[in-house]
C-alpha cells in the first residue's frame, strides 16, 4: 500500500509547499489540463467571456501552462500564470519560451501573491483552490481583481457529507485541504466578498490531458497515476465539480 502522507514543506525561497503523491504526479508527468473538462472546458468557458489584448488574466496554480498559452495565443491578452511548485513553473516557462508567448509565469502561492491589488480582470483556478487554505487563497484573489473583476473556478464539489473514511481517503491521496459542497463554496465567495455568484454543471466536456514526461519518473508516481484513474471509477459522482463564476 501507498503511505500517503500529506506534508507541509518549503522551497529554498521559504516559499511553503503543500504537498501530495498526486501534485508530485501531475509536475512529473506534466500533466496539462489537469482539471476535469480538460482544456476544451476551459475553451467553453471562455468563449461565454469578452476579453481582448488589454484583458488582465490571472492564471493561479497555472501547472504547466496549457490555460495560459491558450488565452495569450486566442485572445493575445496579457496573461499571467502562478503556480507554488517549481516544476510546474519550469515547465509552464519553456512552454511560453518555446511558442514565443509574452506570458508570465512565476512562482508564489496563491495564498501571498507579489503583485498589486486591483490588477486582473479575470482571474481563473483549474482544481487549485481544494488544494489550498480556501478562506486565505480567496481573500487574495479578491484583493487582485479589480472592481468587476471575475474569478472563475472549476472545482472539485462534494453533494453530499461523505463517510468519514471515504472522505480522509480522498483528502490524503489528492492533498486537499478540505471538501466543500456547492453551499460551502457560495459561503467562501460570500465571506470573501464576492457577489453575483453562479454556479454551472458541464458534464459532457472531455478532454485528453497532455502529459510531458521527465526523465526521472519513480514508479511509485506510476502507482499514484493507476489509483487516481481507480479512485475516478470508485467515487464516480462522489468526485465531481462545478464551475463557478463570481463578481469582485
Ligand atoms: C490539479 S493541478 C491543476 C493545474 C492546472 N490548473 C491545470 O488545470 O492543468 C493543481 C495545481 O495547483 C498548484 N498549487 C497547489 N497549491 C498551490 C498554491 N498554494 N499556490 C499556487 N499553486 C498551487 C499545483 O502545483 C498544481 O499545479
Amino acid at each position: 500500500m501507498f503511505n500517503f502522507i500529506l506534508y507541509k514543506n518549503t522551497n529554498k525561497e521559504g516559499i511553503p509547499i503543500q504537498n501530495s503523491k498526486y501534485l508530485e504526479f501531475l509536475s512529473k508527468f506534466g500533466v496539462g489540463g489537469a482539471h476535469p473538462g480538460g482544456i476544451n472546458l476551459t475553451k467553453e468557458i471562455f468563449k461565454a467571456e469578452s476579453i481582448g489584448k488589454n484583458t488582465r488574466i490571472l492564471d493561479v496554480g497555472c501547472g504547466t501552462g496549457q490555460t495560459a498559452a491558450y488565452l495569450g495565443v486566442e485572445y493575445e491578452a496579457k496573461v499571467t500564470g502562478i503556480d507554488i511548485n517549481p516544476e510546474m513553473v519550469a515547465k509552464a516557462k519553456r512552454r511560453m519560451k518555446k511558442n514565443r508567448l509574452p506570458v508570465k509565469i512565476m512562482q508564489c502561492s496563491i495564498e501571498q501573491v507579489p503583485l498589486r491589488d486591483d490588477t486582473f480582470d479575470f482571474i481563473i483556478s483549474e482544481s487549485v483552490l481544494s488544494f489550498v487554505n480556501k478562506p486565505n487563497a480567496l481573500k487574495e484573489i479578491f484583493r487582485l481583481l479589480k472592481n468587476g473583476g471575475r474569478l472563475i473556478a472549476i472545482e472539485f464539489t462534494i453533494h453530499q457529507p461523505l463517510d468519514e473514511n471515504i472522505e480522509k481517503e480522498i483528502l490524503q491521496f489528492y492533498g486537499f485541504d478540505s471538501c466543500s459542497m456547492k453551499k460551502d463554496w457560495v459561503a467562501l465567495f460570500k465571506q470573501a466578498g464576492f457577489n453575483n455568484i453562479r454556479i454551472q454543471k458541464n458534464k459532457s466536456i472531455f478532454s485528453i490531458p497532455e502529459l510531458h514526461y521527465s526523465k526521472d519518473i519513480a514508479p511509485e508516481l506510476y502507482e499514484i497515476m493507476d489509483k487516481h484513474f481507480a479512485m475516478n471509477l470508485q467515487y464516480e459522482g462522489i468526485l465531481d465539480y462545478r464551475i463557478y463564476s463570481c463578481t469582485k
